[in-house]
């Protein structure tokens, strides 16, 4: 049996086996597969890390959480997300990545507005409620909030905001990728609510004694 280098190429029609190693690490969950051909030759190559590795792995960066809500056609919407980020300061632009299946979804691309609500610490039952899609505070029943230049709703409370219109997007996978130019925003000096290995936490749970 000869064992090949890494960077070998498989011939997949040839394999007669096919025995996988862990290559277990604090954080990296990876595994080597060694393929044994038909001549014996051991062919190493990859495995992708599964979905629930990807979630483990993505869940260590740190984020806030908002509410993204979008309005459309006298309906209003606010969904929980953490996939947003600053693009570009020419132009202004902010991204926010949106599930194909969310109601959100529907309303926003029909009415091509939303607005980043950056949830305090002691919004994290709103969070909750609008990571649902049956809750009442979905649709945004309850929550206090006023309509900007977009007519997005900005929730009261909420510690920082942007109000967009937007200006391009794109598919990719699962979600729709739509990037927003800001029309107003502000911000307060409240403290955030934090998202952290698939728990919510606060800033202050972790400052120093
Ligand atoms: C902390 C957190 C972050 C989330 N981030 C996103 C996100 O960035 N994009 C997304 O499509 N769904 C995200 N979700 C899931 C949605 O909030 C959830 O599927 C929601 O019910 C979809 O909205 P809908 O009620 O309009 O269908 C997140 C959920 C949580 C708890």
């Amino acid at each position: 049996m000869s064992w090949p280098s890494s960077t070998m190429s498989a011939c997949w029609s040839d394999i007669s086996s096919i025995f996988i190693r862990d290559k277990l690490g604090p954080l990296r969950r990876s595994a080597v597969a060694y393929c044994v051909r038909a001549d014996s030759v051991v062919v190493e190559t990859r495995v992708p890390i599964s979905k629930d590795d990807f979630r483990q792995v993505m869940g260590h960066f740190v984020t806030g959480v908002t509410v993204i809500t979008t309005a459309h056609d006298g309906e209003v919407r606010g969904m929980t997300a953490n996939s947003v980020t600053s693009v570009s300061l020419e132009p202004l632009s902010v991204l926010v990545c949106v599930n194909h299946e969310a109601i959100t979804h529907r309303i926003l691309s029909a009415g091509r507005v939303f607005c980043v609500n950056v949830l305090s610490d002691d919004q994290e039952a709103l969070s909750r409620a609008c990571a649902k899609p049956d809750t009442p505070e979905a649709g945004l029943e309850g929550v206090l909030y006023h309509v900007g230049e977009t007519g997005a709703p900005i929730i009261d409370g909420a510690i920082a905001y942007l109000d967009c219109k937007v200006t391009s997007q794109f598919e990719f996978g699962t979600h729709t990728l739509f990037i927003g130019e800001p029309t107003e925003g502000g911000a307060t000096t409240g403290e955030p609510l934090v998202f952290y290995r698939g728990k919510y936490t606060k800033l202050r749970e972790w400052a120093p004694a």
